[in-house]
């Protein structure tokens, strides 16, 4: 990406060119002291409304949001999350996920998790319980383990169903430089209203992936950041190229340097046609809020449509993010 200073982003940005990131930064409204949650896709409405009952109940931000991804890791008809997710290519579920505390600027992740519903929890306990950050494959089932997870079946007749259509049939088309069906990633922001933040996504990741392949959602600054400094953001679509932009990272550096989520959710996306034209075609969409509560959500075209959930003042609403590219 250019370089690109707070001025010099602002100059960048249609309507703002008058306007230092402090300037604008000043103009925006101060946190409010009531919490928001954002999420991706239509399931992430009941993973809000959840992550908004722990939080007033007296859990922490960092509990609303693994409390609020545990609703669709658990839920068998979302097929690209948790328990009923599809399949890599030789059937076995092998699921992502990362979470973020913006105030501890602490992550917690896991990849290529087998046989546990809920990676976003043992991400958690990577946190609570460790001084890493990532813990990968077997070691992390090892790990959810010791803790007291249960192993479980995550195969779905639904999905077992789904997998062998692929698998029988010979004309199928693979992850081997011939992409494949998509998926929507669960990816939840939060803010208290006080200026913290957190941020938690789960997958299970593409559908019919090469085993062992590890993409956004687990790779901390990729599918998920959190920065109490600045906001939260979290990716889903093509986890591949999104983890070649460090996307969310890079979004929560573009609202620091003084762009609105909006902006810096646009400014990725861009940024992302400008480094490679194929991109505008990909299946792309990002979340981005503010650590005052302000939000943004974009998707790179109409093929790939984001609808997102907001949970704000009580009201649980559904919205369409912003295409960019018709
Ligand atoms: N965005 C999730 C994945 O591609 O695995």
């Amino acid at each position: 990406m250019e370089p690109i200073d707070r001025r010099g982003f602002m100059k960048s940005m249609a309507g703002t060119a008058a306007l230092t990131g402090s300037e604008l930064a000043a103009a925006s409204e101060q946190p409010s002291g009531r919490p928001v949650f954002l999420a991706t896709w239509p399931f992430g409405k009941s993973a809000n409304e959840r992550a908004a009952e722990v939080y007033h109940r007296g859990g922490s931000l960092m509990d609303a949001v693994e409390k609020g991804i545990n609703v669709v890791e658990d839920d068998p008809a979302v097929m690209s999350v948790g328990y009923g997710g599809l399949p890599n290519a030789e059937g076995v579920v092998e699921l992502d996920a990362a979470i973020m505390d913006g105030t501890r600027h602490r992550a917690g992740s896991v990849c290529n998790l087998h046989m546990i519903k809920n990676p976003i929890s043992v991400a958690r306990q990577v946190i609570e319980k460790t001084r890493h950050t990532t813990m990968a494959g077997d070691g992390a089932f090892q790990f959810a383990m010791k803790l007291g997870f249960q192993p479980q079946q995550l195969l779905t007749p639904a999905s077992l169903k789904r997998w062998l259509e692929w698998k029988t049939n010979p004309n199928r088309q693979t992850f081997w430089l011939n992409p494949t069906e998509n998926h929507d990633t669960i990816g939840l922001v939060a803010t208290d209203g006080e200026g913290h933040m957190a941020a938690g996504c789960s997958t299970s990741g593409l559908a019919w992936k090469i085993p062992g392949r590890v993409a956004d959602s687990s790779l901390v600054g990729c599918g998920v950041y959190a920065d109490d400094r600045a906001g939260g953001a979290s990716a889903t679509g093509d986890g591949d190229i999104m983890t070649n932009y460090c996307t969310s990272v890079t979004i929560v550096q573009l609202m620091a340097s003084g762009a609105s989520p909006q902006e810096a959710c646009e400014e990725i996306l861009r940024h992302m046609v400008r480094t490679d034209p194929s991109n505008r075609s990909a299946q792309a969409a990002v979340i981005a809020m503010s650590n005052r509560g302000e939000t943004g959500a974009v998707c790179m075209n109409p093929q790939f449509r984001l609808r997102y959930a907001l949970w704000k003042d009580g009201a649980s609403q559904l919205l369409d993010g912003k295409v960019l590219y018709d």
